[in-house]
């Protein structure tokens, strides 16, 4: 990508204009300039569809109404309602950031983009969406969607996973965010949208998009060919042993598990590394039932869990970290989402 790139004229405009008649107008956290409501929903949005988010926002919202209720709950709290929404660090940074805010800034957010970003889990786009949505502030997201759909429109073909090569695509970014006067949520609500539904990683639907005629990737007629970016993810697997032992109450032993690490704070079966520690933490003479294992996918990593099921004597329980709890009480507990289903029934 040439420095002296000529950027195409009119873009802002019509990407504002498309979005006021074509855009998505009633997603619950638009429409509002309420800081709290908007990070709450761009914290919950990253790697969360939209569609899933609906239905947290508001459970979320009707238990934690302002940011000084959410900074005075107990973490605990905070991951059970976070639980299922899966990337907990988020949760615990949600948590944190409240907290911040609270203490370091009398409880309202600050309003600029750089500002923002000192906060805990708030990086820099998902800062300059919380100042571009609620204090008009001229500043670019570029999250995933819109690294793809600026790189299609201006053709930018360098590596993305190139960090000087991302830095100058949000350079690119800022050049060509609107001029005055500014409608800096629809600008913004505009990227996002066009990336979530004309602009996709594997469909395009270059017909209606508001922008098709200055797009270097469609006149090129390869879209999918951009993004730009070489290395891949790295994916590793781990086994996980589960023991689900219930007493005669129906009560099962779970743990707290460590604040670092896979499920971090939340509560879980206790896991062991192979088949013969979760026997050692069993009481003698019981016998286990093996349920059939199956493969969680997460982002990096495939797991593949093997649960044991075990009835035990509630006065001699599992020789490992935990406590029990009963069957009306798990439930609300923050559970990693497989030993939810696990506990459900829903496993395999
Ligand atoms: N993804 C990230 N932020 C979003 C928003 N405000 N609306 C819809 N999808 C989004």
């Amino acid at each position: 990508m040439p420095e002296e790139l000529k950027l195409p004229a009119g873009f802002a405009r019509r990407m504002v204009d498309w979005q006021r008649c074509q855009g998505r107008q009633h997603l619950p956290w638009q429409h509002t300039r309420d800081p709290y409501r908007v990070w709450l929903s761009e914290i919950m949005l990253q790697q969360t569809q939209v569609s899933t988010v609906l239905d947290y926002y508001p459970r979320f919202l009707q238990r934690f109404p302002d940011v000084a209720s959410l900074a005075a709950a107990a973490q605990d709290d905070v991951l059970a309602l976070w639980s299922g929404l899966g990337y907990y660090s988020r949760a615990r940074h949600l948590h944190r950031c409240a907290q911040d805010v609270v203490e370091r800034f009398g409880g309202t957010f600050p309003q600029s983009a750089e500002q923002l970003m000192t906060l805990p889990g708030i990086g820099r786009s998902t800062a300059a969406a919380i100042a571009a949505f609620c204090f008009d502030e001229r500043v670019s997201i570029l999250d995933g969607n819109v690294k793809r759909v600026l790189s299609r429109v201006l053709g930018y073909d360098a590596d993305l996973a190139v960090a000087s090569h991302e830095r100058a695509l949000w350079a690119l970014a800022e050049r060509l965010l609107p001029r005055q006067p500014v409608d800096m949520p629809a600008y913004t609500q505009s990227l996002m949208d066009v990336g979530a539904t004309l602009c996709q990683p594997r469909k395009v639907q270059c017909e209606v998009c508001p922008v098709h005629d200055l797009c270097v990737a469609r006149a090129e007629g390869q879209p999918l060919a951009y993004p730009v970016k070489s290395r891949k993810l790295k994916r590793s697997s781990a086994t996980l042993w589960v023991l689900w032992a219930v007493n005669a109450q129906g009560q099962v032993w779970l743990h707290k598990r460590p604040a670092r690490g896979i499920w971090a704070g939340l509560f879980s079966l206790p896991v062991f590394d192979d088949e013969a520690s979760l026997l050692q933490a069993c009481p003698h003479g019981r016998a286990p039932r093996y349920i059939e294992p199956w493969k969680h996918v997460l982002t990096h990593r495939d797991l593949y869990l093997h649960p044991v099921c075990m009835a035990v004597e509630s006065e001699q329980p599992p020789q490992c970290e935990g406590q029990w709890v009963h069957a009306r009480d798990w439930p609300q507990l923050g559970l990693p989402a497989p030993i939810r289903s696990l506990l459900e029934g829903r496993s395999g």
